[in-house]
């Protein structure tokens, strides 16, 4: 009798705290409904939670509004372009659901630049990722977050014990569903202009159940505060394309000749195996409309002469936008920019005929854009999903004069955060359009008279 007391109590709360969390506006419905004092500052939680506290403060989540492009972004392109546009203004709003949460909470719109200090600058801060409390519909997506600021701090442990404030467990901040919240949005035109979770849970981690923390958030043993007992603790990594280790060797190499030894009239055909190892999503996956990642194959003869080996089609619809080329495009940019008859920039300016891992995102003219929120379709999807090899085929008739010895070849996988031409028209610092290496791999033949 006792115990089915206790497990009434236990649901009644259960159920009256789950419709007073429902009860808080999500999304779009949570704009301006706070002020910036209802959050403890970052520096707050530094005293205590020391380790922790620095880990974000060198992650993208503590520079989510500060950081150059961000802010270049943000101010040169979504802003103008809610001005000239104002069916646009809420969705530019919205950026800041995500990247500076408490300036949307505290309905600070648009927030001062990051110049000003204000407390936009806190970026993905502390408080606010340990007070949400729930969110809004099936698929998380658009900063659909519940977010309870207060005394109660929400974890994945049982019991902790703080001088500083309450603590609470909750499922929720062991589940994908939670980074979900911003890592999949929706463009107004109803697009998956990101969609990291949705990609991982169709894939195999989401099948075995590995979630995003295991990866992003790895347990370490230590202290989770400066008084706190010893354990495992989740590290505030956060390690993504800004960490070029994290990025090296997320896709494996391999590549093999058809024969060994070629007549020096023959043509060379060659396989180029791609396997996503290490990625619990698609590679690229996030900010898809800024990425690129590229194989560039060379071969080198016995007197040390270079070529270039352009990929072999496969005549998929679409491939047009998987093979670099010296087309224009991100024409769109002009609106915000105030440039009529913008003709764009080139589309991705790497070695013409080099394959491409990308899918492309079209503004309401069909033409190719960064703009995730001016994004109306999208094009075909050729990344490297979570454990999927993809193989690329090249096809090589050597020159007449080719020398008799050994030719080598060599299969180089790059990536870049921000295609080239985009970083250099809006002034972008360079690091965000360097080449990051991912992987490399060579094969050789022999060729013979
Ligand atoms: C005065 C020290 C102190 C300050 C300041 C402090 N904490 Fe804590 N916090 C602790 C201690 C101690 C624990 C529990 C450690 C244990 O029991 O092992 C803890 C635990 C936690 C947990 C784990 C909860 C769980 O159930 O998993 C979270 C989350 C947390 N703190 C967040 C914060 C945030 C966010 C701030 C700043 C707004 C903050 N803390 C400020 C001392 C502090
Ligand atoms: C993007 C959201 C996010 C941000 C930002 C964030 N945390 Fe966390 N934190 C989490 C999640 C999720 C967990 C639980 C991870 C798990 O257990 O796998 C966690 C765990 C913790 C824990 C318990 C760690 C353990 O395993 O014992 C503490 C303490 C904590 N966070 C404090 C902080 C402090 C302090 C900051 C700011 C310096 C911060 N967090 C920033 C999401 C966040
Ligand atoms: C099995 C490990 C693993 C899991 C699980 C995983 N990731 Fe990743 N993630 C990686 C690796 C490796 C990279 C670096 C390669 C890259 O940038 O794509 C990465 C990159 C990222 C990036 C940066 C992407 C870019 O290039 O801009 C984001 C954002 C991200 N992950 C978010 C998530 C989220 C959210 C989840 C859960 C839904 C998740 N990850 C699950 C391993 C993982
Ligand atoms: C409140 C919104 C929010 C939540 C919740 C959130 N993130 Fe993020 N995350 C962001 C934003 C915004 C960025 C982009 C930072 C920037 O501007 O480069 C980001 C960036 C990242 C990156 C990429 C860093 C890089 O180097 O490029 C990773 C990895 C990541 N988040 C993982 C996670 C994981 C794992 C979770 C869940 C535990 C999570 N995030 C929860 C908003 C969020
Ligand atoms: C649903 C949440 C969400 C919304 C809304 C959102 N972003 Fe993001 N944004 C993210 C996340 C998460 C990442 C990191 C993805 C990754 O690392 O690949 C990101 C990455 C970026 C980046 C690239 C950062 C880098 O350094 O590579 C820029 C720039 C950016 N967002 C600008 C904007 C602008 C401008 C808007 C509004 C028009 C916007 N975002 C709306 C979540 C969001």
């Amino acid at each position: 009798m006792k115990s089915v007391i206790a497990l009434l109590v236990v649901l009644t709360l259960t159920i009256s705290l789950s419709a007073q969390e429902d009860k808080i506006p999500a999304g779009h419905d949570a704009k301006g409904i706070y002020e910036y004092s209802d959050f403890e500052k970052p520096e707050a939680c530094y005293s205590c939670h020391v380790d922790i506290y620095m880990q974000w403060k060198q992650a993208m989540m503590s520079q989510a509004y500060t950081h150059h492009w961000d802010e270049i972004e943000y101010f040169d392109l979504a802003v103008p372009h809610a001005e000239k546009d104002p069916d646009m203004k809420p969705v530019v709003d919205g950026c800041n659901g995500c990247h500076a949460p408490l300036a949307f909470l505290a309905g600070d719109l648009t927030p001062p630049r990051p110049a000003e200090g204000s407390r936009a600058n806190e970026s993905v801060s502390c408080d606010l990722c340990h007070t949400i409390v729930g969110y809004e519909g099936e698929t998380p997506f658009n900063y659909s977050y519940r977010v309870d600021p207060g005394k109660t701090k929400y974890g994945t442990k049982p019991g902790q014990e703080s001088p500083h404030h309450d603590t609470q467990q909750m499922d929720l901040y062991g589940q994908t569903e939670y980074c979900a919240n911003c890592h999949n949005e929706k463009s107004p035109f109803g697009v998956w202009v990101k969609s990291t979770q949705i990609e991982w849970q169709d894939g195999p981690y989401g099948e075995n159940n590995v979630p995003c923390m295991d990866c992003h958030m790895p347990k370490a043993p230590g202290r989770n505060a400066k008084m706190a007992k010893k354990g495992m603790v989740a590290q505030h990594l956060f390690h993504g394309a800004h960490a070029p280790g994290k990025v090296l060797g997320t896709i494996e190499l391999r590549m093999n000749p058809k024969t060994r030894e070629v007549q020096w009239d023959e043509v060379v055909e060659l396989e180029v195996q791609l396997f996503n190892g290490k990625a619990g999503h698609k590679v690229p996956t996030g900010s898809v409309e800024d990425r690129i990642m590229w194989l560039h194959v060379t071969a080198t003869d016995a007197k040390g002469n270079e070529y270039h080996l352009p990929v072999q089609e496969k005549g998929f619809e679409g491939e047009e936008y998987t093979i670099a080329s010296d087309e224009l495009a991100y024409q769109d940019m002009g609106l915000p920019k105030g440039i009529d008859d913008f003709e764009g920039v080139r589309r991705e300016d790497v070695p013409i005929g080099d394959r491409i891992f990308r899918m492309p995102y079209f503004d309401p003219q069909g033409r190719m854009t960064i703009m995730q929120w001016n994004t109306k379709s999208l094009g075909v999807d050729y990344r490297i999903g979570p454990r999927e090899t993809k193989t690329e085929t090249y096809i090589w008739r050597m020159p007449e004069d080719i020398p008799v010895g050994k030719v080598t070849f060599k299969a180089q996988l790059n990536y870049r955060k921000l295609v080239k031409p985009v970083a250099e028209f809006l002034d972008v610092p360079e690091e965000e359009s360097e080449i990051m290496h991912v992987n490399s791999t060579t094969t050789w033949i022999e060729v013979y008279e």
